[in-house]
Parts: structure tokens; C-alpha cells; sequence
């Protein structure tokens, strides 16, 4: 089918159309890449389960469902408890979609047919899943092959598809991970739409509140604003992560944001706020910081840090092109940091046996950034042969590869002044003869800032994909000016 004729996800509105055809090609280029694949035997069926519709612990009250994310990868279908399978040597796709009791008809809407997911989904095939045993044997597989592995970020293993029945087949399940997740690296055009589609709509909810926040708010009100700009103008009902809007001490909090710490505090005058939102639409992501004074002037001490921290952020934007090591560019930021670090005074001393002793992981003791897509830690860090460097700093970089084209990447370099950490570094001797720490004084409270963009590898260098205010004076004058104002839709 044409990709012209194929139909589209839209959610109306200003909202982006995407269209199936985004699907086609990712199943595309996995039979491709499993063909390519050492011991793939003819006849190797593709085998892969959505998403499970669960409720609240033991009530009937359901969790808003968003899709698993292979599964999305391959089908890009929205609805739950859904099976699909891939004919390897045809390209084949069947959809399998639950038989739905009457009863659904009267709590939840329209049961559907299958033509009617047919064309929903520009599949070839849509069975049901109580017949998926007959349908799979019809296709006389050789082997399904089913999808196990390790997310390398959180360490948790994929769930394997499994339905009754499947014991009668012969299964592969190491194959295929691996394929995929190579598959997921490289964004095809159609992706890099989407997620350029996400970083406009969150950049411009990250603008808003730049224009709305006030000393004398709650951090939570700001999330709340960024939510609905993004449901409200974008269509995004989900954020890739729970939001982070620390402000003072809280911005040096890397995870701030959760139960234990929800965005509750007031807003003070002479605060830095760091703000680490992103919408999600149709499953894929995006993962944006902006840092800025909640009263919308930077002190000298905030300019000082803001900058340092930029021009981190800009030195490694400069080097990324296909090739480099992603571990090179952490270090680099490393490097920056604590050369402005030195000219801030809160440092003295060579920055080559700072670097020695890892002093740039108590500054930054996260990873420089991350591979993004329909995960916001997105797969394929770390692929077999790759490993982690078990050094302060690096050792939380999520990805250990060369940088390569149609990769999508956050780059967030950040200097935080966490107390812990300052302890830690002032009590070893290895790393205190470095610290200034009557300098270092002045900043214990200063809380963190950080600066997130998104950006696309291309052949020569990278797309910035986030647009938000970024020097001082862009947002000194972005939140000064009231020319430039967004009104919140409240
Ligand atoms: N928002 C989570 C992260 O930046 O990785
Ligand atoms: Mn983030
Ligand atoms: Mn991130």
C-alpha cells in the first residue's frame, strides 16, 4: 500500500498525524535485520505481546493504560491485552485483538470487528487472541520467536509473550531481543517527526511557565501547567517521566518530584527553579530541563553556574557527530565543568588530577545523557560487548556506545551542589585539596541547575530538537518581556 493511502493516528486539532506507514517500516526493518542474524532458521514467526490493562492493587479501578513499548515499536496500536506476529520470511503482520463480552458494549463503547482494526492499523491480518494457537499453526512455524532480554537502565527483563498453548511450539527466545533493540537505536524519518513533534510542544510548555511562575507559588502548580499545555495543545495525555520542578535547595535533587517529595514547596524569591518535564504523544517521548531564577533575574553566583553549565552543554553539542564515544563527551563535560568550576574559585588546582580523581561526578554524579525514543531511557545502551565504566560518573551514563546517525539523544550536563556529596569529597583528602571551601560555602543551598535538550545525530554533526531560551540574556528577556506572553489555558 502507498504510504499516501495508509491511515493515521491523530488526535485532531493542531495535534500531528501519524501515519501507519511508521509501523510498516519498523516491522520492515526488523525481518531485515533478523534475516541477517545468525542461526534465524526459515519459517521463524515473530511473536510479541502488548500491553495488559491492570487495575489499581486488589480494586476494579483501572490504571490509565499506555502501551509496552516494543510492542508499540511494531504495531503502534493504542488499545490493550493485544498479541502480534510477524512472518519473517513474508513480512507478514497479524494482529491479534481480544474478543470482547457483550458487556464491553455496555461499560465501555463499541466493540469493534476485526476489519474494523484491519484498516485502524494497516495490518495484514486481525485474528483474535483465543484462536491465536490455530492461526500460528496454520503459518506451520518453525520457531516463534519470542522477546527476552535485559533493559540495561533499570535491569528488569522484558516479559516474554505467552499464551496457552504455546508450549506446543518450538520457541526461540534469545534471538530476537537483540534484533529489536538494534532496531530501536535508529530512528527512521517518520520517528524523528514524531519526537521533533514532542520537543516542539514541550518547549513551548516549558516557555509558558517561564512566563507564569512566581515567587510565592507551589512547585506543583507548575506541573500542573505543563501538563495540561501539553494534553490541551499537544494531545498528550501521558509525561515520559514524572515531572521534576525543584526549586532552591530541592533543584539539586536529581529524582525530585515523587511521592516522598511531590513538587510541594513554595516558591521563594531568589530561587533557582529546575524544570524537567516532558510530554509524550503516541508513546514517544521527550526529555527537557530548563533552569532559570524563579524571579526571572540571575544573581551573579546563578549566572556563574547557569554559564558554566551552558557552555558544557554547547563544547559537547559542538563535538557530537557519528563516531564519537558517548563516554568521551561525558568526560568532556566533565572537563568543562570543572575548568569553570576553577574560574568560579570554588576549585583550585589542575583539572587534569581533578579529572584523576573523578571530582566532576560529585558536581554531576549522573550521566551526560541518554539514548530517547519510545522510552525516555530509551534501549540499547549497552549492547552485548559493551560495557559499563564502573567509575564514579560514568557508571550512571546509560549509554556506552559510538554515537551513530538517526540516534536520538538527551544532552544534559548539570552542576548541583548536593550536601552528601560535598561531605563525601571535603572528608577524602584525594579530592579536598582541590575544593575552595570557603567558595564552596557561599553555594550549600544554591540548589542545581541543569540544562536538557534533545537532539537527532545526523551524518556530520546534530539536529537540536528542543527550542527553549537558553543564554542568560534570552531568558532574562524572554521572562521580562510580556510581549512574548503565553496565556495558560485555566
Ligand atoms: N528526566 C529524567 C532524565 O533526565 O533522565
Ligand atoms: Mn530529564
Ligand atoms: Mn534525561
Amino acid at each position: 500500500m502507498a504510504a499516501a493511502a495508509q491511515p493515521v493516528f491523530w488526535l485532531g486539532k493542531d495535534t500531528l498525524r501519524v501515519s501507519a506507514a511508521l509501523f510498516a517500516e519498523n516491522r520492515r526493518g526488523l525481518c531485515r535485520g533478523l534475516r541477517a542474524t545468525d542461526g534465524l532458521v526459515p519459517k521463524s514467526v515473530v511473536v510479541l505481546q502488548g500491553g495488559e490493562q491492570t487495575q489499581r492493587y486488589c480494586t476494579d479501578t483501572d490504571v490509565l493504560f499506555r502501551q509496552e513499548s516494543f510492542f508499540h515499536w511494531a504495531f503502534g496500536v493504542t488499545e490493550a491485552d493485544c498479541y502480534g506476529a510477524i512472518d519473517v520470511d513474508s513480512g507478514k503482520s497479524i494482529l491479534f485483538v481480544p474478543k470482547l463480552p457483550d458487556s464491553y458494549a455496555t461499560w465501555m463503547g463499541e466493540i469493534f470487528t476485526k476489519e474494523h482494526f484491519k484498516e485502524k492499523y494497516a495490518v495484514d491480518e486481525v485474528q483474535y487472541t483465543c484462536d491465536i494457537v490455530d492461526v500460528l499453526n496454520k503459518l506451520t512455524p518453525a520457531v516463534l520467536l519470542t522477546l527476552r532480554g535485559k533493559n540495561t537502565d533499570s535491569g528488569s527483563t522484558c516479559r516474554e509473550a505467552s499464551f496457552e498453548g504455546i508450549s506446543g511450539f518450538q520457541v526461540n527466545n534469545t534471538l530476537l531481543h537483540p534484533v529489536i533493540v538494534e532496531c530501536r537505536l535508529i530512528k527512521n524519518d517518520m520517528e524523528l517527526e514524531v519526537l521533533r513533534y514532542t520537543n516542539r510542544i514541550s518547549s513551548e510548555a516549558h516557555k509558558m511557565i517561564m512566563k507564569n511562575v512566581k515567587p510565592g507559588q507551589k512547585e506543583y502548580e507548575m506541573e500542573s501547567l505543563f501538563q495540561h499545555y501539553c494534553y490541551t495543545k499537544g494531545g498528550m495525555r501521558h509525561t515520559s517521566y514524572t515531572c521534576i520542578c525543584g526549586t532552591g535547595h530541592n533543584s539539586s535533587v536529581l529524582h525530585y518530584g515523587h511521592a516522598g517529595a511531590p513538587n510541594d514547596k513554595l516558591i521563594m524569591d531568589g530561587d533557582m527553579c529546575l524544570f524537567d518535564m516532558g510530554g509524550e504523544y503516541y508513546c514517544y517521548s521527550s526529555d527537557i530541563t530548563c533552569s532559570f531564577p524563579a524571579n526571572g533575574k540571575f544573581t551573579p553566583d546563578q549566572r556563574a553556574i547557569y554559564e558554566a553549565v551552558l557552555k558544557s552543554s554547547k563544547t559537547v553539542m559542538a563535538a557530537i557527530k557519528p563516531g564519537v564515544k558517548w563516554t568521551d563527551m561525558h568526560r568532556l563535560a566533565d572537563r568543562v565543568h570543572l575548568e569553570e568550576l576553577v574560574k568560579i574559585g570554588i576549585l583550585n588546582g589542575s583539572v587534569e588530577d581533578m579529572m584523576k580523581v573523578f571530582l566532576g561526578s560529585i558536581f554531576m554524579p549522573h550521566g551526560l545523557g541518554h539514548l530517547l525514543g519510545i522510552d525516555v531511557h530509551d534501549v540499547g545502551g549497552y549492547p552485548e560487548g559493551v560495557e559499563r565504566i564502573d567509575e564514579p560518573g560514568l557508571r550512571s551514563l546509560r549509554m556506552g556506545r559510538l554515537v551513530q546517525e538517526r540516534m536520538v539523544l538527551t544532552v544534559e550536563p548539570g552542576i548541583y551542589f548536593i550536601n552528601h556529596l560535598l561531605d563525601q569529597a571535603l572528608a577524602n583528602p584525594a579530592q579536598s585539596c582541590f575544593i575552595n571551601n570557603q567558595v564552596l560555602a557561599r553555594f550549600r543551598g544554591f540548589g542545581g541547575v541543569r540544562i536538557e535538550d534533545d537532539i537527532a545525530v545526523t551524518a556530520t554533526g546534530m539536529e537540536l530538537l528542543t527550542c527553549v531560551p537558553r543564554t542568560v540574556e534570552e531568558i532574562e528577556a524572554f521572562m521580562a518581556d510580556p510581549e512574548k506572553s503565553f496565556s495558560p489555558v485555566v
